[in-house]
């Protein structure tokens, strides 16, 4: 009865700290900040020395160890060295690759033993019925120079047959090669090779090697626990770290740690295709139990979504603001006399920004609908846009229409809530205090103040920019415009003066 109780609230306790960790994870949009977040509520709650959170790098088939709690300095980078055949295995993808030598992944060391040259390569995964993986196949250099779709379609179904006899056993040195004869002269390639995965010694073993059987040549990947780990997509439990050949003790010679026992999980999406792992290293009083292994699984879970959340967000910003640099450049492309004039307004508009006291998040407004202030010269005649000579009265009210136009294709723009102020402030930077600005002729307080920013910086960049038909004025001298246009109520006081500040400053430390 008592101890019945006592596991109770051991649940009871467990629960309250995994919903904490879902609070503080939850809220943590930054994917850097994310694993430190986690990482010290782990260690805690499960009483281990160290913890380590791994993310895959896709571009470069990397593990990078997000935060490593105890270890100094800079990230670590895990390569997960295993070659195209390892990565199609990792990937659980065929990869079809035309130039070897070029690919980021290719490891030219078979080559270098052997003094083969290879070019095109073709490479499956064998997995079985379950998803578990068995190894992997490859063909190398195809006869017509590149790998066809029907060859991708007969890896694939040769995989398969292979995962079958792994299965059963069936798979043994000579059924190895027969099977690649077959396929030599069926597919036209020239050499192929079989890895299987040795899960106990955390390898990816060369079964068969063409061209290498004479010379014994047994081709071994080692992986490490995490590469393990993130390549089976299952959970590892290393109690004893002295007696299991898959732990890897280079890093704890390098360090100076010694690493007793390990408790490794994968972290994996939505689809199930692998994020990462997370990594735990020396259970304070004694060994990993059953209970750390799910309490870590939960936390895993928790934390996958929420890198997968981060990722989708830091996605979207990205694909948002080369969105923005792709309409920056159309307008630059359009309007070659004025061209970067949009970026340069930004600079100073956050500059301006900053000497106010704008926080990051008004910045990156006041910064966008800097770059898309101009827009709607997209919408002006070219003989009025790239006129050399002054415009007449009807080229200026048809020149005068880019800000309305600037406005109306920022409107169809789906924005994320923080931008729906984008298209008005935009537009407005041709209004002046007094009213007699355009498109709306609005007055003082009707005018957005980031509008206000822009049009002094708008002003300032066009009088001081070179062009290639005049040069720009001092700064000076633009000041002093602008402070005329102060004394006839057109521009904000305070915002001159704060770029006054910034030019004098930026003046001193030039
Ligand atoms: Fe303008």
């Amino acid at each position: 009865m008592q101890s019945d109780q006592q596991s109770e609230k051991e649940l009871l306790r467990h629960y309250r700290q995994l919903m904490e960790i879902h609070r503080r994870v939850g809220v943590e949009r930054d994917i850097t900040r994310l694993p430190d977040v986690v990482m010290r509520e782990v260690s805690e709650l499960l009483g281990v020395e160290r913890s380590t959170l791994f993310l895959i790098d896709w571009e470069t088939v990397q593990l990078r160890a997000s935060f490593a709690q105890g270890v100094e300095g800079d990230a670590i980078v895990v390569p997960l060295r295993m070659g195209i055949v390892g990565t199609a295995i990792l990937q659980r993808k065929i990869l079809n690759i035309v130039n070897a030598y070029q690919h980021p992944y290719f490891n030219s060391g078979i080559d270098e033993l052997t003094g083969y040259t290879t070019d095109s390569i073709l490479a499956a995964p064998i997995i079985d019925d379950h998803g578990t993986i068995l190894g992997g196949v490859e063909w190398l250099n195809k006869d017509t120079g590149r790998f066809s779709r029907e060859d991708e379609t007969t890896i694939a179904a040769a995989a398969q047959r292979l995962a079958g006899l792994i299965q059963q056993g069936r798979l043994d040195a000579l059924r190895a090669s027969t099977e690649m004869t077959v396929l030599h002269e069926q597919v036209g390639f020239e050499r192929g090779s079989i890895f299987l995965m040795d899960n106990i010694l955390g390898q990816l073993v060369a079964q068969h090697l063409d061209g290498l059987e004479d010379q014994k040549i047994n081709l071994t990947v080692k992986l490490g626990i995490v590469g393990l780990v993130v390549l089976t997509n299952q959970t590892l439990l290393i109690p004893d770290t002295l007696t299991d050949p898959r732990f890897d003790s280079s890093f704890d010679n390098l360090t100076g740690y010694k690493t007793r026992n390990i408790l490794c999980i994968p972290l994996h999406d939505a689809n199930g295709d692998v994020l990462g792992a997370i990594e735990v290293i020396n259970k304070s009083s004694g060994d990993f139990s059953e209970q750390d292994v799910e309490l870590l699984t939960d936390i895993a879970g928790i934390v996958s979504i929420a890198i997968e959340n981060a990722m989708l967000l830091k996605d979207g910003d990205k694909q948002f603001h080369s969105i923005l640099e792709v309409m920056a450049a159309s307008i630059d492309a359009r309007d070659t006399l004025t061209a970067g004039h949009s970026i340069r307004v930004a600079k100073f508009a956050d500059e301006i920004g900053r000497k106010l006291g704008f926080t990051d998040n008004d910045l990156d407004v006041l910064r966008v609908s800097a770059i898309l202030h101009d827009y709607g010269k997209i919408g002006i005649y070219d003989s009025v846009l790239k006129k050399n000579g002054s415009l007449d009265s009807d080229e200026f009210a048809h020149m005068k229409q880019h800000a309305a136009i600037t406005h109306d294709i920022l409107n169809k723009i789906y924005l994320a809530r923080k931008y729906r102020g984008v298209p008005l402030i935009a537009s407005s930077h041709h209004e002046y205090l007094n009213g007699s600005g355009y498109p709306n002729g609005l007055k003082s307080n009707e005018i957005p103040f980031m509008a206000k920013i822009l049009t002094v910086a708008d002003v300032y960049e066009a009088l001081t920019a070179d062009r290639h038909y005049r040069k720009g004025m001092t700064p000076e001298q633009a000041i002093l415009i602008l402070e005329e246009g102060v004394n006839s109520n057109k521009f904000d006081e305070c915002v001159l003066a704060a770029l006054k500040e910034y030019l004098k400053q930026s003046d001193a430390e030039t």
